[in-house]
């Protein structure tokens, strides 16, 4: 499976990514990393491993959709089986989200359909939320609003601020998002129909992750 990611900082998610590659826990290759911010430490992290890194600024482009079609070109060029959004923190024009439904995913920090949007963290403090997380979904026009292949739940603890708890679950973030991508690249998980599919089945609720990293299908209560 080639992968190109797109990341906006600190690239710790494709990090996570290259090393279980080299692990041999990801059957996929990552085959362009892509920013809109040159100084994205995600892009020395990606030179670092050899991979071809590019950035683009919006500066100087007319419109959101002039920015993207330049940028998806040069995604495009690199062929990629899967794009996956990894802090990529730039919303993204309809129509190029559209052109490629079903083959771009996104990791967010809290439980979809909770907390869309930015400061997740601080948005689960203020509404009291006793569980958090992240979730990996497909990316569709709306913002943080494409259907949700797996979470990580984390619990809330007391005293935590935002970036105690920021801290928490970006160490699930990574597996979530590894173990999203082995499914992807062995086939259990799939986009059809407009939906996501586990094992040839619409998914009725996302996957979790469990203790051991692995995604599983939780029963009904
Ligand atoms: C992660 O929390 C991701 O979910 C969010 O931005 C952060 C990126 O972290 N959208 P990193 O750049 O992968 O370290």
């Amino acid at each position: 499976m080639r992968l190109a990611v797109l990341a906006s900082g600190r690239g710790s998610n494709l990090l996570a990514i290259l090393e279980a590659i080299a692990r041999g826990e990801l059957d996929a290759q990552v085959v362009g990393v892509f920013s809109d911010k040159a100084d994205a430490p995600a892009l020395v992290r990606a030179r670092d491993a050899g991979i071809a890194a590019r950035s683009l600024s919006p500066r100087g482009f007319a419109s959101r959709v002039d920015f993207d079609e330049h940028l998806f070109s040069q995604v495009d060029a690199v062929q990629p089986d899967l794009i996956v959004c990894a802090g990529y923190m730039r919303l993204i024009s309809d129509a190029t989200v559209a052109a490629r439904t079903g083959r771009m995913i996104n990791i967010h920090p809290s439980l979809l359909p909770d907390f869309k949007g930015l400061r997740t963290h601080q948005q689960a403090l203020d509404a009291k939320a006793r569980v958090h997380g992240a979730s990996v979904h497909y990316v569709t026009p709306e913002l943080d609003g494409g259907p949700v292949i797996a979470q990580a739940r984390v619990a809330v603890e007391a005293g935590d601020d935002a970036a105690r708890l920021a801290e928490r679950v970006l160490q699930r973030e990574h597996p979530l998002l590894v173990a999203t991508l082995r499914e992807i690249s062995s086939g259990r998980i799939a986009w059809k129909n407009n939906g996501v599919r586990f094992d040839g089945h619409p998914l009725q609720a996302p996957l979790q992750l469990d203790d051991c990293n692995h995604l599983i299908q939780e029963l009904p209560a």
